[in-house]
């Protein structure tokens, strides 16, 4: 079977492996559909902790299960299932363990014909997706879920602006926060995709490359409840000017570095909060997926490409008018 494979510093490709079999409490899965995440890309370019060549890459994926070993897990072979990317969170539900770690590295993940996962790490595949769609819900829609709901605390009522749009997380809080009927405003780097998100009902849509973004935001919307935002930088500073007394920001990545500056005067003037945020336990990873199916959300696909093409793929994670989840069909 095909696999890709991580076989040296900046260099993926999709190698052969032998059929994994399953072992007690793991269960064989029949991939249908992959999808990238930066996280990936990350890993590929060796700027991500505890990297080691020779694993198989990939946190998100969907499929069929084929075989499981125990006699007590048969009811799942058949089953149509996508896979919770968290390995080891721990017992506390608010913070992750130090043993911590997510498929794709540095254990074995996702983008495989064939994988061997344990059996506590499958889920019914919300049944409104199919296999595509389902394959890009799990790293971002988690890490969405919790940054909005867990870390966020939003409401129904707020305010929420959702920084970078065109990302794969991004995407999914823009859905979620419409979801629940909150106010979604979004910032994007392009024309382009602020155009898409008002079409898809952004209250209103900012290129945060153009200097005038943050003061119309500010004048237009008197303030927001919920930052949600993967970019960091001094950008941050924007974010707090925009915010009402006792709002969030809640942060998941820092894509363009830490900032030089923090506006700490407006900070506590205003008791404000700067939260970090990262995936979410398994207990809100089946949360996350009934509420993709209790709202019937489908996620936004930037393009469908056959896994052959996966390798090549990688080097258009961050391509600037990608919206939504690159996703393969296996
Ligand atoms: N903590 C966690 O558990 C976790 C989980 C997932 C991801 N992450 C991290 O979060 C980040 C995003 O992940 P992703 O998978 O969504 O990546 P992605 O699909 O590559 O999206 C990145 C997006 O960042 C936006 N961006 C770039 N520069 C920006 C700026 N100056 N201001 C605002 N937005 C900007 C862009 O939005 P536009 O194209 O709209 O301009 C781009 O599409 C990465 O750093 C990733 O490692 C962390």
């Amino acid at each position: 079977m095909k696999a890709l494979v991580l076989t040296a510093a900046n260099h993926v490709e999709l190698i052969d492996r032998p059929l994994p079999a399953p072992v007690p409490g793991r269960a064989l899965v029949r991939m249908k559909a992959v999808a990238l995440n930066r996280r990936d890309e990350w890993i590929r370019e060796g700027k991500y902790p505890n990297i080691k060549l020779g694993v198989t890459m990939g946190s998100d994926g969907a499929g069929v299960v084929e075989a499981v070993y125990d006699e007590v897990d048969q009811p799942w072979v058949g089953q149509e299932v996508v896979i919770n990317p968290n390995l080891d969170w721990g017992p506390d539900p608010e913070v992750q363990s130090s043993r911590y770690t997510i498929l794709g590295m540095p254990v074995d993940g996702t983008f495989a014909e064939y994988i061997i996962v344990p059996v506590d790490r499958l889920q019914r595949k919300p049944r409104h997706l199919d296999f595509l769609q389902a394959a890009a819900l799990p790293l971002g829609g988690l890490t969405a879920f919790r940054a909005l709901f867990k870390r966020g605390g939003l409401k129904p009522d707020h305010n929420v602006l959702i920084s970078g749009f065109g990302g794969g997380v991004a995407q999914f809080a823009f859905l979620f926060a419409q979801a629940v009927g909150a106010n979604v405003y979004v910032t994007s780097g392009s024309d382009e995709k602020v155009e898409k998100a008002l079409k898809l009902g952004a209250k209103g849509a900012y290129n945060y490359k153009r200097e005038t973004s943050y003061s119309d935001l500010w004048k237009t919307k008197g303030g927001f409840h919920l930052v949600i935002d993967s970019a960091g930088g001094d950008q941050i500073n924007n974010f707090i000017k925009v915010l009402r007394p006792n709002g969030r920001i809640v942060f998941y990545g820092a894509t363009t570095g830490l900032p030089g500056k923090l506006d700490l005067y407006r900070m506590f003037w205003n008791q404000l909060s700067l939260l970090g945020s990262t995936m979410g336990n398994d207990h809100e990873f089946s949360e996350m997926l009934a509420f993709v199916s209790g709202s019937q959300i489908k996620p936004i696909i930037d393009s469908i490409r056959p896994f052959s093409k996966i390798a090549e793929s990688f080097a258009d994670i961050t391509r600037p008018n990608k919206v939504g989840k690159i996703v393969f069909q296996v």
